[in-house]
């Protein structure tokens, strides 16, 4: 596929354009980048109905992504402000932990509206508008995880020092990024990088799956340029998220 790199340079000047408060600006894609998405959207969610969790089957109903073109960033912040109050903010490529996190203790998710290359459809190591619209958008559909996502990044606003902030991070990428629960007695991804990567999809059953334990989590090193070897499962999105809610009010003076 031949993206045009003229799309791709007016696509980071329309999101560095952006300010916080002003109307979602609309981004260009190639009829090629709307068949990409088309593509890998089909091959996920065929897998989504066995391999993801019941609250991102339910939260994916209420979002009705399009199938057969890339999203707008502007489409999806409106559904999700009317469900959950979230928000989405163009930023092109991954963002850096404050920039990331500040944001998202205001209920704003920074997304790039950039797609992956096609060399890298089943599993892109960078952030592109598929992990942040199948991935994050979908679960940002879900009350308890948008609350999830809004005290992570209040958390990681208020944290006092590396030690903290670093334990926050591996922490928000063991549960919102390659999180998994029991689910009917199996695995099921409730994470925005595997939900949103075929690869990872079709893989992580294969990975060493450990019990979700909050003082293990933050013990693990992080590495997102490839498929994980290592995850951790909850025995339930409540048990998940009770647990990571009780760091975070203990770990940081609010
Ligand atoms: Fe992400």
């Amino acid at each position: 596929m031949t993206v045009c790199l003229d799309v791709r340079a007016e696509r980071e000047r329309v999101a560095r354009a952006f300010r916080p408060g002003q109307p979602l600006p609309d981004f260009g894609y190639s009829s090629e980048e709307d068949a990409l998405w088309s593509r890998v959207f089909a091959t996920l969610r065929g897998m989504h109905e066995h391999f993801s969790c019941v609250r991102y089957q339910l939260a994916a109903q209420r979002v009705e992504l399009p199938t057969g073109r890339v999203p707008q960033l502007r489409e999806v912040s409106r559904t999700l402000r009317s469900l959950t109050g979230f928000e989405l903010a163009p930023a092109m490529g991954a963002v850096p932990g404050p920039l990331f996190y500040a944001p998202l203790a205001e209920g704003i998710l920074t997304s790039t509206p950039d797609l992956r290359p096609v060399t890298e459809q089943l599993f892109s190591p960078d952030p592109d508008v598929i992990h942040e619209l199948v991935g994050h958008g979908v679960m940002l559909a879900d009350p308890e995880f948008a609350q999830l996502y809004r005290w992570f990044g209040r958390a990681a606003v208020h944290a006092a020092s590396d030690e903290v902030r670093t334990a926050i991070s591996r922490l928000f990428w063991f549960t919102m990024e390659v999180g998994l629960v029991i689910e009917r007695g199996h695995p099921r991804a409730c994470g925005a990088a595997i939900l949103s990567s075929v690869a990872e999809m079709e893989s992580f059953v294969d990975a060493e799956l450990r019990d979700f334990r909050v003082e293990d989590v933050i013990a693990s090193d992080i590495d997102d340029s490839i498929c994980q070897p290592v995850l951790f499962v909850a025995d339930s999105v409540s048990q998940m998220t009770d647990d990571v809610k009780r760091f975070l009010a203990t770990s940081v003076d609010w």
